[in-house]
């Protein structure tokens, strides 16, 4: 196709479908089929969540990871609305990238790669013997693809319980204005 057909075509099309849209085109890849070892949480359990908003962004230095925390829409208006305890269904997803230098702007650090995407999903009848009523679930980056985390989740358990009193959620809502 001559050029000026591909910019002429590119621009009929871009201004039809994005211009002036309030409704947002998504384009999810579909996540793999993955579940945890001893919990049975699968990432498709959170399928979507490119559309979860994001309540929060932390950066952890050890890492060198940033972080964007998205919640579900059962757990963003719980959060927004700061209860003390979130209700059932609440999914809350953090997803982790390294960091690089801004290519054009060497002042900038823009997100690299993706690291990690985890959850905990408020599930009573399945996660009440943890004490939280939380399901945790880790997968990890590949070279080529994701793997779920084989080492179980007490760890995720005992290092929230620092935060039992929000209802072991490190995550506040953070302002956006
Ligand atoms: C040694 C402590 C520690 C362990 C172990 C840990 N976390 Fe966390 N987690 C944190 C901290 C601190 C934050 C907030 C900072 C951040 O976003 O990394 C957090 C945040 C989260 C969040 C966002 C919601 C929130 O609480 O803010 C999710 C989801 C999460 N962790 C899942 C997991 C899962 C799943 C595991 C286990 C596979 C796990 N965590 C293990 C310390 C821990």
């Amino acid at each position: 196709m001559k050029t000026l057909t591909k910019v002429l075509l590119s621009l009929a099309l871009g201004s039809s479908l994005f211009a002036h849209s309030d409704v947002y085109l998504t384009n999810n890849s579909q996540v793999p089929d993955l579940k945890m070892l001893k919990n049975d949480l699968t990432f498709k359990e959170i399928e979507g969540y490119q559309n979860y908003k994001i309540v929060a962004t932390h950066f952890r230095t050890d890492k060198n990871e940033i972080r964007y925390i998205l919640a579900n829409p059962v757990a963003y208006n719980a959060l927004t609305h700061h209860a003390k305890i979130m209700p059932e269904g609440s999914k809350v997803v953090k997803i982790g990238w390294s960091v690089k230098k801004m290519p054009t702007w060497a002042g900038a650090l823009e997100a690299d790669k993706i690291q990690r995407v985890e959850y905990m999903v408020k599930k009573s009848n399945r996660f009440n013997h943890n004490g939280d009523n939380w399901g945790y679930a880790r997968f990890v980056r590949t070279k080529d693809g994701y793997k779920a985390w084989t080492k179980g989740t007490k760890g995720c358990i005992a290092c929230h319980a620092s935060v039992k009193n929000d209802d072991y959620l490190f995550t506040h809502f953070q302002k956006t204005f």
